[in-house]
């Protein structure tokens, strides 16, 4: 019965999606496709320079097709599909590859490449191909308001109400490819655990937030991943 198995909630970062092809944010330097992080993911940057950040985000959303989900996108699609018990997929990354492999309970905490949002009527919608700082908002009709639609350093994630409500009530919390240093996200773990939670980190390496997870598999995640969910499966 759905009542007696455990909630589990899910976090991934980066990680999940290098396997696919698309860069970690901290593997090469520091750097994140040749950019500095301030440069290109705050507010300020935008405000400065435009041109740069549209043209950066345009070049991400351009990435997101040549790019497939790997083993790990499609093993937490497939677990999704076959529990029966409270599920939440929460996406630290702005790629579309969870959705694109089955995945349905998710939640883009730092935005989506694939949506513009406009800054004059706050209507979020979506944008596949480049978008232009002169361009018009489809709801409003004003341009240069439109922006992608994407967390930046200093903005607050989305959803947080109902990531923390969910934090609250699992049983067990996986944290995948990510580094555990951009909160809240890396502060999930701590919540998870308050709550009585199990707390798995399947990461190349330890993260951040390391020593607060119960137990630890260290490898990729499209080889460690499939096989974990697939005994997990078995087990609850
Ligand atoms: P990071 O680049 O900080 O961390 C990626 C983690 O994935 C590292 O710890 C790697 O060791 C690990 N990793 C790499 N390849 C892996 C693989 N094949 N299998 C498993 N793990 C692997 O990325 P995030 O933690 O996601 O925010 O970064 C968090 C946030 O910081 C991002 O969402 C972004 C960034 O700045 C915003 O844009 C707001």
């Amino acid at each position: 019965m759905a009542k007696d198995l455990p909630s589990i909630v899910v976090l991934t970062g980066a990680g999940i999606s290098a396997e696919s092809g698309v860069k970690t944010f901290r593997d090469a330097g520091g750097l994140w496709e040749g950019h500095r992080v301030e440069d290109v993911a705050t507010p300020e940057a935008f405000v400065r320079n435009p041109l740069v950040v549209q043209d950066f985000y345009n070049q991400r959303r351009q990435q997101l097709t040549t790019v497939e989900p790997n083993a790990a996108h499609i093993a937490l699609a497939d677990f999704e599909g076959s529990y029966a018990g409270e599920f939440l997929l929460v996406t630290q990354n702005v790629d579309n590859l969870h959705e694109r492999a089955g995945s349905r309970k998710l939640l883009h905490m730092h935005g989506e490449l694939l949506n513009k949002y406009c800054t004059l009527c706050f209507e979020v919608s979506e944008q596949t191909g480049d978008l232009g700082i002169d361009d018009c908002c489809v709801q409003c009709g004003q341009s240069g308001g439109l922006r992608p639609d994407i967390v930046w350093f200093g903005e607050m994630p989305k959803y947080m109400d109902t990531i923390y409500d969910a934090l609250a009530r699992c049983k067990l919390f996986l944290s995948i490819g990510t580094s555990g240093n951009v909160y809240p996200a890396a502060g999930f773990v701590q919540v998870a655990a308050e709550a009585g939670a199990q707390t798995i980190e399947i990461n190349l390496d330890p993260g951040g937030s390391s020593r607060l997870f119960s137990q630890h598999i260290h490898g990729k995640a499209g080889e460690c991943l499939p096989a974990y969910l697939k005994n997990l499966l078995v087990k609850v």
